[in-house]
């Protein structure tokens, strides 16, 4: 039995020791936003906005960079499909081991090199993975793509060569992230474009405050004033242009052609991004044969009569804050909203079709095309596999209506 005061004794000790216990556990919670203090980081925001937070972080926005690991990674580390050979006697081999996964290159059966898996970035068509190198940031040669359930090499590498040196440039994080500190690099020039980070600044998948800019004055006002229900310190978007909301999406959605004159990181919902772009003399491309499907949503739109004889902005058709994909029902939906018989612009194959049109107006009028930016090689250097991207020029398209008709006439028949 302890004596009474041997126990209050310990419980002397313990009241300080639970106080300093708790101080270092909110002390590590408070670990300041790499992107500075009027940032306060997406897990804040649950408080107050359970219902989005909680639908939000399932989308492939949050997850489109992770941190590499079995779960993330989607390609098989099982001996008889770990194994891409380039037909030429070079092969790299995916490798499960103790310190982490690796992509391991051999040729001619000799080992040439090994890196780990790091990021992985995508995980709906396709995954590419990264790998650190000190500061630097680097692709690995192999990705993995739905489509074939395989392994590939990663887009736009040479087809006969294994390749482990091709730099992670800023820009491909400033869509792919939600920030990443470049370092000042004096010896950066045309031909050697890797760049340093500052590895701990990594913010990944993209978070709250990527779209809707910082939040720390509004999270702190609000858990001062839980009264007042309207928002405080944050873009209102009801209030925005229509050109605003489509340049929130932009910054990201309309092909990677622009140079910005600020890091695209500090854009943020309600900015203007005519004024983030340096001059650009050549004139705007506006043929929907010539703009690629893969990243251009906003300028294919843009060439479509729907959006040129309504107000409609890409949140007429999304709701970024939830997992939607593959929910065509639900898309066609929001066809018609617009497109019914009491506005006199339903489809013109409605009377002769009716219901069986109204679960997919999509795969008609938004078929997926192939990019041209993007090809995919399968395994023994012989197949080309196209990357198909739904296209966001909405439009009558033949050849697919001809394929969906069969398809339906097919399914009636039985
Ligand atoms: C302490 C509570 C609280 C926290 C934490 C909080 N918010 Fe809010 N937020 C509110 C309130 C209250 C409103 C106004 C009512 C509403 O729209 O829900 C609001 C509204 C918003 C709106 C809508 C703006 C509009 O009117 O269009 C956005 C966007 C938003 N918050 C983003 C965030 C983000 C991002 C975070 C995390 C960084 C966050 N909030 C954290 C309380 C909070
Ligand atoms: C910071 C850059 C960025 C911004 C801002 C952004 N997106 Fe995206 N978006 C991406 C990237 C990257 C992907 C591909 C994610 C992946 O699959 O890994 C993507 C994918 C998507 C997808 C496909 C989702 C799926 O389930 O496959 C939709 C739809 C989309 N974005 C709509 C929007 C809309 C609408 C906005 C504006 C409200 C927007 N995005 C703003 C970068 C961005
Ligand atoms: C890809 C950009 C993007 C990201 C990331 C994003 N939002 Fe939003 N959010 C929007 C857009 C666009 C709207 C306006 C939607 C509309 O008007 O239809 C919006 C609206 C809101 C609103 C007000 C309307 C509502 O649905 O309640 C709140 C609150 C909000 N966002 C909070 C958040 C929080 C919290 C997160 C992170 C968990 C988040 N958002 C992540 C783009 C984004
Ligand atoms: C200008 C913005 C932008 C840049 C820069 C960019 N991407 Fe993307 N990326 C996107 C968008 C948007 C999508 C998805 C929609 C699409 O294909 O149109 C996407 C899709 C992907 C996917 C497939 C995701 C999936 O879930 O299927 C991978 C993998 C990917 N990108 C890797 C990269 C890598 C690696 C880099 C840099 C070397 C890069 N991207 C640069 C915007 C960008
Ligand atoms: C915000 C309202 C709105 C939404 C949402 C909308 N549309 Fe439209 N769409 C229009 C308007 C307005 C026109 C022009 C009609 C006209 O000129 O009579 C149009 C035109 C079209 C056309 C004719 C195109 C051409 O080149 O002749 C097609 C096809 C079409 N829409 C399909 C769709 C599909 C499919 C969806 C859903 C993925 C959709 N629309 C969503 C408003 C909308
Ligand atoms: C008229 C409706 C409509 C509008 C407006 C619209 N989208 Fe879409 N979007 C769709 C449909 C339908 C899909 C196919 C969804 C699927 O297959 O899961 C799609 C798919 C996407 C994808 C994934 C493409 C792929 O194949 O991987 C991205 C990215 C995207 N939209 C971005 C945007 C952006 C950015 C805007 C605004 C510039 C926008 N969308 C406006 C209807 C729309
Ligand atoms: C089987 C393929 C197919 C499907 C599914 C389909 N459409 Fe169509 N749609 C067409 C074709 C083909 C035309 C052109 C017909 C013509 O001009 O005679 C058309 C025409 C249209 C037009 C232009 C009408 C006009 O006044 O010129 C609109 C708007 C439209 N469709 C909307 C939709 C919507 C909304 C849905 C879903 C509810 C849908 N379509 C489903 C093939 C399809």
């Amino acid at each position: 039995m302890i004596s009474k005061r041997a126990f209050l004794f310990m419980l002397v000790l313990m009241v300080p020791l639970t106080v300093i216990l708790t101080e270092c556990y909110t002390g590590e919670d408070k670990k300041p936003d790499a992107r500075g203090q009027i940032f306060a980081g997406s897990a804040t925001c649950v408080s107050c906005h359970k219902n989005v937070y909680n639908s939000y972080i399932h989308t492939a926005h949050f997850e489109t960079s992770r941190p590499a690991s079995i779960e993330t990674i989607h390609g098989s580390f099982e001996k008889g499909h770990n194994v891409f050979s380039f037909g030429n006697g070079s092969t790299v081999e995916m490798q499960k081991k103790t310190g982490g996964l690796y992509q391991a290159g051999f040729v001619n059966g000799k080992l040439t090199e090994a890196k780990r898996f790091d990021i992985t970035i995508g995980g709906g068509k396709a995954e590419t993975y990264l790998y650190w190198q000190g500061n630097k940031l680097f692709e690995l040669p192999m990705s993995y793509f739905s489509a074939l359930k395989s392994w590939t090499n990663s887009p736009g590498y040479d087809t006969g060569r294994i390749n482990f040196t091709r730099p992670i440039v800023t820009r491909c994080m400033e869509c792919h992230s939600s920030y990443i500190n470049e370092l000042p690099n004096p010896n950066i020039s045309l031909t050697n474009r890797t760049v340093e980070f500052d590895k701990a600044s990594l913010i990944m998948g993209i978070d709250c405050e990527r779209c809707h800019g910082p939040g720390a004055n509004h999270v702190n006002f609000h858990t001062e004033y839980p009264e007042i229900k309207q928002a405080k310190y944050m873009t209102t978007i009801k209030g925005l242009t229509r050109q605003q909301k489509l340049d929130a999406c932009a910054t990201c959605h309309s092909g990677n052609k622009d140079v910005f004159n600020r890091s695209a990181f500090t854009f943020k919902m309600g900015d203007t991004l005519a004024k983030w772009k340096e001059h650009n003399f050549a004139p705007q491309n506006t043929n929907p044969a010539t703009l690629d499907v893969h990243g251009n949503q906003n300028d294919l739109l843009a060439s479509s009569k729907c959006f040129i004889s309504s107000n409609m902005d890409c949140n007429s058709c999304h709701n970024v804050h939830q997992k939607e994909t593959g929910n065509l029902a639900l898309y066609s939906q929001r066809c018609m909203s617009c497109h019914k018989t009491a506005n006199h612009n339903e489809c013109k194959l409605m009377p002769k079709l009716g219901m069986a049109l109204k679960k997919n107006c999509i795969d008609c009028h938004m078929p997926a095309k192939p990019s041209n930016l993007i090809q995919v090689e399968g395994s023994g250097n012989k197949v080309q596999v196209p990357y198909l991207v739904r296209t966001h020029h909405i439009a009558v398209y033949p050849t697919e209506t001809k394929k969906i008709l069969a398809f339906i006439n097919k399914q009636d028949r039985r």
